[in-house]
């Protein structure tokens, strides 16, 4: 059932935003020097140009505490009044305590509640939509949603496949509660399938190798013969992601009654450039609609869409009363959309 029959005890306020990425930032050409690849391999494939990578020592809760700690004070709001914060990622900093619980200590925000999410890719969306729930049910009023990741530390350097895909930074949203009732979420759902897991995975050992894994074949899709190291069947991955971006977009529409004409602007995932054209040609939203920053982060996982957001409001795109749809797919597999009245 759509929340939209769901009477709303209060409004969601999209408050604040805030955006962290590591110093170095590296180029195709300089991936070059590391992996048999090419700036004229890279761009036109996945729409990138540089990323931002971490060096030793940074920790993804440190990314985390940069960009919430922006935006609180974009949201002017003080730590001490959050009430709950949720970090999506799916590098933690160690599996316990949470990410979540680091940040919530690092920004001077102890006792507030916190969790992490782990939905890959999808986190972000996960975690908007986790967050919005948490204030219209009217229990907390300041909550703060993350999405960070250092995908440079789970990728296999030695892998062109992987490596040259992926960049490190976070995202944050902070939202609080709104006297205008027609304010925030219009409409959200996440899907999984983990019987396709294996597109997208991170095995531990052999054990965790899907059953048509030959261990000793390292050139096979999905396959790149380091454990603890993030492992893709890319165009599944691609068939996948478009066709769950275009279900994801259509079935918010459906669910709100809303055309492409009313959408301001739908926020993507930053998963490829050729993924998010290809479903856009079959959506058929204006070019305009769509924003598109991988060129210069690279897929940053569960931060992309906090980064677009920030650019966003930063270029002073997004309006008070603007409808937007957030979308976003990853390992899990995950899927999942938000769509919103800012
Ligand atoms: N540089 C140079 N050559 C490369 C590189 C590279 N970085 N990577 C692969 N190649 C080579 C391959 O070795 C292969 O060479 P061969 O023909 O000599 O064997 C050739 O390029 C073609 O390789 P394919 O894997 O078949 O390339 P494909 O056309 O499928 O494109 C790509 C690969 C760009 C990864 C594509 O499958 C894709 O876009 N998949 C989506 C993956 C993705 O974006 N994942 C992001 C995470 S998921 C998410 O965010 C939802």
């Amino acid at each position: 059932m759509s929340l939209r029959h769901v009477a709303k005890p209060v409004g969601v306020r999209l408050a604040g935003v805030g955006m962290a990425v590591p110093p170095r930032c590296a180029t195709n050409d300089d991936l070059s020097k590391i992996v048999d690849t090419s700036d004229e391999w890279i761009r036109p494939r996945t729409g990138i140009k540089q990323r931002h990578l971490s060096d030793e020592g940074l920790k993804t809760s440190d990314l985390a505490a940069q960009a919430v700690t922006m935006a609180l004070e974009d949201a002017g709001i003080s730590p001490n009044d959050l009430d709950l914060l949720f970090c999506a990622t799916m590098t933690p900093d160690m599996v316990c305590p949470a990410t979540a619980c680091q940040v919530v200590a690092k920004i001077g925000a102890v006792p507030c509640g916190a969790m992490d999410i782990n939905m890959a890719c999808t986190g972000f969306v996960g975690a908007l939509n986790m967050a919005s729930n948490a204030i219209a049910s009217g229990m907390y009023k300041n909550v703060a949603v993350i999405g960070a990741d250092q995908l440079s530390t789970i990728v296999n350097w030695e892998d062109r496949r992987t490596c040259v895909l992926f960049g490190d930074a976070a995202g944050a949203a902070v939202l609080t509660a709104s006297d205008n009732a027609n304010q925030g979420c219009l409409y959200q759902r996440i899907w999984s399938d983990a019987s396709k897991a294996d597109a997208l995975y991170i095995p531990r050992d052999e054990k965790d190798l899907p059953a048509n894994i030959d261990a000793t074949n390292t050139d096979e899709p999905g396959w790149n013969g380091q454990y603890d190291k993030l492992q893709m069947d890319g165009r599944t991955v691609f068939k996948f992601a478009v066709n769950a971006l275009k279900s994801c977009v259509q079935t918010a529409l459906q669910e709100t009654g809303l055309t492409p004409d009313d959408i301001a602007m739908v926020i993507p995932h930053q998963s490829n450039i050729r993924m998010l054209q290809t479903a856009w040609k079959k959506l058929g939203f204006d070019d305009d609609k769509i924003y598109i920053n991988i060129d210069r982060f690279g897929n940053t996982s569960a931060a992309s869409i906090g980064l677009c957001l920030y650019e966003l409001k930063q270029q002073k795109r997004l309006h008070e009363g603007d409808k937007v749809i957030f979308v976003a797919q990853g390992g899990g597999l995950t899927w999942g959309v938000s769509a919103w009245e800012l």
